[in-house]
């Protein structure tokens, strides 16, 4: 198994981030295939233009969400891939596909988890008045949101920060952490090994914080 595949579903400026560290040799594995979603994503664009194969598997053509997975998992695994990224993918996954890519599935989310799981996190911050916000990379779990944590960049909450404001400013360390967290992966450096992530054989007990 070698290779990454991404799946996507919509502007896919982090799958850029992954396109770009592949071609200039920064990731030790090629990106095999970008998946997305939704047929009219633009990040399946850029996948092209990179020349990575770029699948649309839309989810409306499809009976109900284990139909979906079980597709989705096919088409993944004809790519024989050592690790499944999701970058911007926004569809809840089954128990079982999730099952199948354990310790071998990373997500990026735009809060510091535990907090904010789900959707609308930047709008939630400013409404609670935080004063800190950010990204967090962790090993993908049946729990939405809630796999151990490898790596969180954060952020200060300025006084005039709007939602569009903050998710810029978060998807700037997005980009920057995502790629390393990835290298690591495919280097053998990082592992899931019963629950624990480590990096270089050490458990992490708190996520690497940049
Ligand atoms: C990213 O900000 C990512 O954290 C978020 O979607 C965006 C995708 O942007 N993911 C989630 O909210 C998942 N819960 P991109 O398509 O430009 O990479």
């Amino acid at each position: 198994m070698t290779g990454v595949v991404v799946l996507i579903s919509g502007s896919g400026s982090n799958l850029q981030q992954l396109l770009d560290a592949a071609a200039s040799g920064d990731l030790p594995a090629p990106i095999a295939a970008v998946i997305s979603n939704r047929a009219d994503a633009h990040g399946l664009e850029r996948a092209r233009r990179s020349g990575v194969p770029a699948i649309a598997l839309p989810h409306g053509n499809y009976a109900n969400r284990e139909a979906y997975d079980a597709a989705l998992q096919q088409e993944i695994d004809a790519h024989k891939p050592a690790l499944v990224v999701l970058a911007g993918f926004m569809r809840i996954l089954s128990e079982g596909f999730v099952q199948h890519y354990a310790g071998r599935m990373l997500n990026i989310h735009p809060s510091l988890l535990p907090a904010y799981r789900g959707l609308h996190t930047h709008q939630r911050v400013l409404a609670a008045g935080d004063s800190e916000h950010g990204c967090s990379v962790h090993f993908v779990t049946p729990d939405l949101d809630a796999g151990p944590l490898v790596m969180q960049a954060r952020i200060p909450v300025l006084p005039d920060d709007t939602e569009h404001s903050l998710a810029a400013r978060v998807q700037r360390e997005e980009h920057r952490i995502y790629p390393r967290v990835i290298r690591w992966f495919l280097q053998g450096r990082l592992t899931l090994t019963q629950g624990v992530p480590r990096f270089d054989g050490r458990p992490l007990k708190e996520p690497v914080t940049v």
